[in-house]
């Protein structure tokens, strides 16, 4: 048997007849760029995620860089960034001009909220906590921290749409929230995709001015030198329909989660990635496993016919072009070594989970 790790033609049969109905209707409208699809999306997704606003934008990088922006960092400023991420959340940081401080990560693949504090400056401005595969990172306590230290949050919520904390969504406890809608996220267009999310008034104008080369479309006056990154109209009309089966997808995840946990609980040298801290809720964008054996565990997984992902081998500070200074981390660089990330997705079939339970219980001897 092969198992994809991700199915995306399957997905799209799922909701086939929704999402030729949306191109129809934009196609026939003839609305491409910032018109209702948009607006609607926008619309849900605040309501969604439990904020004022969502502004749409065309990556889950340009949500982070233009938050810092809106938020006024730059250069002279430092920001807070875990060592273990995507890059782009911290490529954002130098590409407005700041300095990214890098923290450790904790058991959970998150910022460890017990070192945030030892690396506070007078330069640093914000906190960017990354909430990784669908679960969030301890937003009480660095809720807490920024308080103490007059620090701006920009959520790094790319991965983690729908998770929450005591019912608080991820994407509404910061200045920011920044979603991507990547293909492969958990909530994933045709294409590149992202939004902003937030409470705040003069953020949210300020998003949407500068995604289009600075402008307010109203009055026509320019505020800023500004991009072009505006979410396409035709990316909101499918992100539209995906948001309507979420919660039930979501449902789906925890179900595959369960099935997983059920069928590889208490292998040696392997650990799951089940937290149980009371008011988290885990949404898996990504079921990712942390096995001693490394490579050999996942390259067993592949020649088996499983789709996995085994990112990141190479820690992103330890890629000389970008630059960043290396203080050592050692729980980056041990979970760097041990991480594979199983097959994780609405469109699986049940028989293909138990088949990934088979072949990693079969790499235990089991
Ligand atoms: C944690 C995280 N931050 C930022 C991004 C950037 O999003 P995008 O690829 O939409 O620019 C991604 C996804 O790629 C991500 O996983």
């Amino acid at each position: 048997m092969k198992v994809p790790f991700v199915n995306p033609v399957r997905n799209y049969h799922l909701i086939k007849e929704e999402i030729d109905a949306a191109y129809h209707d934009v196609m026939e409208k003839g609305d491409y760029i910032d018109r209702g699809h948009l607006k609607n999306f926008e619309d849900n997704l605040a309501k969604f995620v439990g904020t004022k606003y969502a502004v749409g934008l065309n990556s889950g990088y340009d949500a982070l860089q233009v938050s810092l922006r809106a938020l006024g960092i730059g250069p002279g400023d430092e920001v807070i960034v875990p060592a273990h991420t995507f890059v782009a959340s911290c490529s954002a940081i130098p590409n407005v001009g700041a300095a990214p401080v890098l923290v450790d990560v904790a058991k959970d693949f998150n910022i460890d909220v017990t070192k945030i504090e030892e690396v506070i400056t007078n330069k640093t401005k914000a906190i960017m906590p990354v909430h990784l595969s669908g679960w969030m990172a301890d937003m009480p306590v660095i809720m807490e921290i920024a308080k103490k230290y007059n620090l701006y949050i920009v959520e790094d919520a790319c991965q983690s749409l729908g998770s929450s904390i005591n019912g608080k969504g991820a994407g509404a406890w910061g200045n920011t929230g920044c979603f991507s809608f990547y293909p492969f996220k958990i909530l994933g267009g045709y294409g590149d995709g992202g939004a902003i999310t937030t409470d705040d008034e003069n953020i949210a104008f300020f998003a949407k001015r500068i995604r289009y080369n600075g402008e307010d479309r109203d009055s026509g006056e320019y505020y800023m030198h500004g991009f072009t990154c505006l979410l396409d109209n035709l990316q909101a009309a499918f992100l539209d329909v995906k948001l309507k089966h979420f919660p039930k997808w979501i449902k789906r995840r925890k179900e595959v989660a369960q099935k997983y946990y059920e069928g590889l609980n208490h292998l040696p040298d392997l650990l799951l990635p089940h937290y149980n801290v009371p008011g988290f809720d885990h949404v898996y964008q990504n079921y990712t496993v942390r096995s001693k054996q490394g490579n050999e565990f996942s390259d067993y997984l592949k020649k088996n016919g499983i789709g996995v992902l085994t990112q990141f081998r190479k820690p992103y500070y330890k890629h000389k072009g970008l630059n960043l200074i290396d203080r050592g981390f050692p729980e980056t660089e041990a979970l760097s070594r041990e991480v594979c990330s199983l097959p994780m997705n609405v469109e699986i079939f049940d028989e293909e989970i138990d088949y990934v339970i088979k072949v990693v219980r079969s790499f235990y001897g089991k």
